[in-house]
C-alpha cells in the first residue's frame, strides 16, 4: 500500500522543526493510544538528541488499558522517554503533564527565562484539543489539510511555560505497511488515500484474532467467522447489507464496521502491541 504523504510539506516541515527543536527544554509527543508506535512522526527520535521527551498516549477512552499499560512500559524501557496517558476533557490530568515537565527538567530556572515546550503530533491524534485544555480557551488553529500554510503558535501558559505548536504537519510512520494500515484504521489517514475495504479487510481479520468476542458479540454472530473476508460476509448477513442480486454490500458493510470501531461501539480496542511491533520490526529489517 503506497501512501504520498506530500514530500513537499514534508521537506519543510523537517527544516523548520530542525532550526527550532534545539531551542526547546522539552518535547511532548501526542499519540494515539490505540497505536502507539504508529503514530508517532519518525522525526521526533531523529531530532530529538537529549531534550528530555514525554509521551502522551491520547484517546486512552478508546484503547485496551491492559495494552496501553504494556505500552507505557515498553516506551519508558525501550525508548528512555516518560509516557502518559490522556483523554479529552480531563484538564487536571492535561495540567499533570506540565507539572511533569517541570520535574523533568529540575535545572531549569523558571524565574529567569520561560520553560519553552514544544508539542508535537500527526493529525488526529488530539493535538490541538490537548493545546486548548492546557490553555483553558480555544487557542490551537485547526484545519488538518497539510495544504494549509500555518505559521508556528506560541501560546503562553502559567507557570512561565511556553508552548509552541509544531511549525507545519508531521507526518505519520509509512512502513512497515502495516503501520499504514492501523492509521487507516484508526481514522488518522482518510479513507481517500487508501482504499476504503482493503482498511475494513485488514481490521476484520486482526478483529476476529485480537478480539474475537468483541465482534462476535457486536455483530450477534453464533459462530467465529474463520477470516475476514468471511467476517465481513457474516456482517452483511446479519444487517442485510446486500446489492443487486443479492450480492454483499462490503463497501457498506466496510463503513459500518470502520465507523463502529472508531467510534469505540465493539469496545476499547488497541490495534497494535509492543509484542507485536517488535516482531514486524524484525521482519521489515530482515527484509
Ligand atoms: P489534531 O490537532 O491532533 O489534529 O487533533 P484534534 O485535537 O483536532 O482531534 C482530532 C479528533 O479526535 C477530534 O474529533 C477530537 O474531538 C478527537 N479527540 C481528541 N482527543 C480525544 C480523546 O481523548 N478521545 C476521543 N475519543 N477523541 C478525542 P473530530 O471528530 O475530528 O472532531 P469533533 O467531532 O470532536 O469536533
Amino acid at each position: 500500500m503506497a501512501i504520498n504523504w506530500f514530500p513537499g510539506h514534508m521537506h519543510k516541515a523537517r527544516k523548520e522543526i530542525k532550526k527550532v527543536m534545539p531551542q526547546m527544554d522539552l518535547l511532548i509527543e501526542v499519540v494515539d493510544a490505540r497505536i502507539p508506535f504508529s503514530s508517532e512522526n519518525p522525526l521526533v527520535p531523529a531530532l530529538r538528541g537529549d531534550t528530555p521527551l514525554i509521551k502522551v498516549l491520547n484517546k486512552r477512552d478508546l484503547a485496551d488499558p491492559e495494552v496501553t499499560a504494556e505500552w507505557q512500559a515498553w516506551l519508558e524501557k525501550e525508548r528512555g522517554v516518560r509516557a502518559v496517558t490522556l483523554t479529552h476533557n480531563q484538564r487536571a490530568e492535561a495540567l499533570d503533564i506540565l507539572r511533569l515537565a517541570g520535574e523533568m527538567t529540575p535545572s531549569h530556572d523558571r524565574q529567569k527565562s520561560a520553560l519553552r515546550v514544544m508539542i508535537l503530533g500527526i493529525p488526529n491524534v488530539g493535538k490541538s484539543t490537548l493545546i486548548n485544555t492546557l490553555a483553558g480557551r480555544p487557542a490551537a488553529k485547526t484545519g488538518n489539510e497539510p495544504a494549509v500554510t500555518r505559521a508556528q503558535q506560541v501560546i503562553k501558559l502559567p507557570d512561565n511555560i511556553l508552548l509552541y505548536d509544531t511549525p507545519g504537519f508531521l507526518w505519520p510512520k509509512l512502513s512497515p505497511e502495516a503501520c499504514g494500515y492501523r492509521l487507516a484504521v484508526s481514522g488518522a489517514i482518510r479513507s481517500a488515500v487508501i482504499d476504503f475495504e482493503d482498511v475494513a479487510l485488514f481490521a476484520a481479520d486482526y478483529l476476529l484474532q485480537a478480539y474475537p468476542d468483541a465482534v462476535m458479540e457486536r455483530y450477534q454472530l453464533d459462530q467465529r467467522p474463520r477470516d475476514g473476508l468471511a467476517l465481513m460476509d457474516a456482517i452483511a448477513e446479519k444487517r442485510r447489507f446486500f446489492s443487486r442480486g443479492g450480492i454483499p454490500d462490503l463497501h457498506k458493510v466496510a463503513e459500518v464496521l470502520l465507523t463502529e470501531l472508531r467510534a469505540g461501539k465493539l469496545g476499547r480496542i488497541s490495534l497494535e502491541t509492543p509484542a507485536m511491533i517488535e516482531e514486524e520490526t524484525r521482519a521489515y529489517e530482515a527484509a
